[in-house]
C-alpha cells in the first residue's frame, strides 16, 4: 500500500478527488469558513454527528465535496487511543465500500504519535494474508493520502510509521505462514534476502556448525525433526564499528508439537505461530532498511521444529548448553528457553549494549496478561524503562514482571545444573529465571509475547507485535547515543580550544 502525506485543511480535503474522504472530527472541532467545515459543525449542532470516538456519519455525492463518498468519524479527545478506535471503525466502512484511494484528513494539529496510530490502524485493517491461497483476494485499498494542517511537523513520524507498517506486515506474513511453508531453511532464506543492502550482513549456520559450536540445548530440541535447524545471524551496521550493538534474539520454533511431552490436539495448529519472535526480528530488520537509524543491531534466530520422534530428546535427558551449564530437560515442551539460552550465550561475543529476546514462551504469560500487554522482564532498570516507554509511544504495550531469585527455587535438580521447568505456579517468571542464568554478561530484557503475537478465533492471525515497540526502542537508542556523541565532540572541541589557548599564552 502506498502512503502519502500532505498539508491540507478541510477546504483542500473537499477538493480532493479520491474514492472516499474520511474526516476525523474531534470533540473540540474548530470549524473554518469553508463549506465542509460548516457542514460538519452543523452536523454536530443538529446532533447528527456524534464526536465520540468511532461514531460514523456517511454521505454520498454531496456538492461540497469532490470525493464520491464522505465519511465523518468522531475522534473523541483526539488522543492516540481514541484516534485508533476512530480509524478502526472507519476502516470497516472503507473496506465494505471496496475503494482504491482514500484520503484521511485530520483537521487539527495532531502529534506524530497520532499520525502513526492512524496509519498503523489503516494498514492493520487492510492487511490480507495471501501466500497459501490459490485465488488470493488481495488488498483493495492501494493509495492512502494522509492530510493535516501542517505536514512538515510530522514528516519524520510519518516516515517511521510507514517503515513500521512494512516491518509489521513482514512479521505478520512470516508468522502466518504454516510450518510447511516457513521451515527453518525458508526463514534463513528470508533473512538472507533482507540483508541485500550495503549496511546489512547475514550469516546462516546449519546443524554441523551448531554442533561444533557446542549448542547442546538448541540441538536437543531440533534432533526430533527431519527439518534441519538454522541459526541465523543478521547484522545492521548503522554507525561506527566501535559502537556496541543492541542484540535482538527471536525464538524461531517453526512448529511446537511439545515433542515427547506432546501437546493436546485442540488448537495445536496455532503452534505454527511459535516463531513469532523470530518473525518480529525479521520485521525489525525489514524496517531498519527504511529508517536507517545510527545504531548497530544484531539479530539472532535459533530456528527449528519441536517434534516427537525416535530420535527426539526425552524427559529426563541432560544436555550441555553452549555456556557449559548442564540442563535436565524435564519437559520437552519447554523448548523455547532451550533454544534461546544458547543464542543468549552466543550474543556475548558481540559485547552488546543490551540484549532483548522476544519469545512466545509461556502459556502462563498469556494467562497473566492476556492479549493486551506483552510480559517484560529485565535485569536493568534503564533498559526496562526504555522498553516500557517504547511500548507506550508505539501503543505496542508491555508490562514489567518480577525476577526475584526466590522464583528460581523450582529449577533446582539433583541431576544437572538446572532443570528446564519448575512447578506450575508463576510459569512466565520461572521461564525468565531460567533464561537469566544465560544472560549475566550484559544488560538483558525478555519479552514474552505468548498472549500478544497472534489472535485466535475468527480473526485468527499474527499481529506483528512487538515490531512497533522494538523499532521505537532502537530509534530512541540511536537518538540518545547520537546526542551523547555530539555532546562529547563538543566537550572535546572545547578542551582542545582551551589547550591551544594555553599554548598560545605560554608562547607570549
Ligand atoms: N510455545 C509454547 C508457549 C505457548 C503456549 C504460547 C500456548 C502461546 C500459547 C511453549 O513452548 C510451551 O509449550 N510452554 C509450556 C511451558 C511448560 C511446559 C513449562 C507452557 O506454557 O505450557
Ligand atoms: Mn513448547
Ligand atoms: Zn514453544
Amino acid at each position: 500500500m502506498n502512503f502519502e502525506l500532505a498539508t491540507m485543511n478541510l477546504d483542500r480535503a473537499a477538493a480532493d478527488r479520491s474514492d472516499i474522504l474520511v474526516v476525523l472530527v474531534p470533540e473540540a472541532f474548530a470549524p473554518n469558513d469553508d463549506a465542509l467545515s460548516q457542514l460538519i459543525s452543523d452536523g454536530i449542532k443538529a446532533g447528527e454527528l456524534d464526536t465520540k470516538a468511532g461514531k460514523l456519519l456517511q454521505a454520498w455525492r454531496i456538492p461540497e465535496v469532490k470525493a464520491a463518498r464522505v465519511l465523518l468519524v468522531g475522534a473523541g479527545d483526539g488522543s492516540v487511543r481514541q484516534v485508533r478506535s476512530a480509524v478502526a471503525s472507519a476502516m470497516a466502512v472503507v473496506k465494505a465500500a471496496s475503494v482504491k484511494r482514500m484520503t484521511l484528513c485530520c483537521p487539527w494539529e495532531c502529534t506524530g504519535d497520532v499520525v502513526r496510530a492512524a496509519i498503523l490502524t489503516v494498514a492493520d485493517a487492510t492487511y490480507v494474508y495471501t501466500t497459501t491461497k490459490s485465488r488470493p483476494e488481495g488488498r483493495m485499498l492501494h493509495q492512502v493520502l494522509f492530510g493535516l494542517p501542517d505536514a512538515t511537523a510530522v514528516s519524520s513520524a510519518f516516515g517511521l510509521a510507514v517503515a513500521a507498517v512494512g516491518g509489521i506486515e513482514f512479521a505478520r506474513e512470516w508468522a502466518n505462514r504454516p510450518a510447511n511453508h516457513a521451515t527453518p531453511a525458508l526463514l534463513a532464506e528470508a533473512a538472507r534476502a533482507l540483508a541485500k543492502g550495503p549496511k546489512f550482513q547475514c550469516e546462516v549456520l546449519g546443524p554441523k556448525q551448531v554442533l561444533k559450536l557446542g549448542m547442546g540445548a538448541f540441538l536437543a530440541v531440533a534432533q526430533g525433526s527431519l527439518e534441519p535447524l538454522r541459526f541465523i545471524v543478521l547484522k545492521y551496521n548503522g554507525t561506527a564499528k566501535a559502537s556496541p550493538p543492541v542484540v535482538l534474539v527471536g525464538k524461531g520454533i517453526t512448529f511446537d508439537t511439545g515433542g515427547i511431552s506432546i501437546k493436546p490436539a485442540p488448537e495445536m495448529d496455532e503452534m505454527k505461530f511459535d516463531m513469532s519472535g523470530a518473525a518480529s526480528v525479521l520485521g525489525v530488520f525489514r524496517a531498519l532498511a527504511d529508517i536507517k537509524p545510527g545504531i548497530n543491531v544484531i539479530g539472532l534466530i535459533p530456528a527449528c521444529e519441536n517434534m516427537p520422534d525416535g530420535r527426539a530428546v526425552k524427559p529426563g535427558d541432560v544436555v550441555t548448553s553452549l555456556s557449559g551449564q548442564t540442563i535436565e530437560i524435564l519437559n520437552t515442551d519447554a523448548e523455547g528457553r532451550l533454544v534461546l539460552c544458547d543464542a543468549l550465550t552466543y550474543a556475548e561475543r558481540f559485547k552488546p549494549r543490551a540484549v532483548v529476546d522476544i519469545a512466545t514462551l509461556t502459556g502462563a504469560c498469556m494467562i497473566a496478561l492476556g492479549a493486551v500487554r506483552s510480559g517484560l522482564f529485565a535485569t536493568s532498570d534503564g533498559l526496562a524503562q526504555a522498553l516500557l516507554a517504547a511500548g507506550e509511544s508505539s501503543q505496542d504495550l508491555c508490562w514489567r514482571m518480577p525476577l526475584d531469585d526466590d522464583y528460581a527455587e523450582g529449577l533446582k535438580t539433583n541431576f544437572a545444573d538446572v532443570a528446564n521447568v519448575a512447578g506450575k505456579a508463576g510459569g512466565a517468571v520461572t521461564a525468565a529465571k531460567f533464561l537469566q542464568r544465560f544472560a549475566m554478561a550484559f544488560d538483558w530484557a525478555h519479552l514474552d509475547i505468548a498472549g500478544t503475537a497472534w489472535k485466535g478465533g475468527a480473526t485468527k492471525g499474527a499481529t506483528g507485535r512487538p515490531v512497533g515497540l522494538l523499532l521505537d526502542y532502537l530509534v530512541s537508542v540511536a537518538t540518545s547515543t547520537s546526542l551523547v556523541a555530539a555532546r562529547s565532540r563538543k566537550v572535546a572541541g572545547r578542551g582542545s580550544l582551551a589547550a591551544s589557548r594555553r599554548t598560545a599564552g605560554r608562547g607570549r
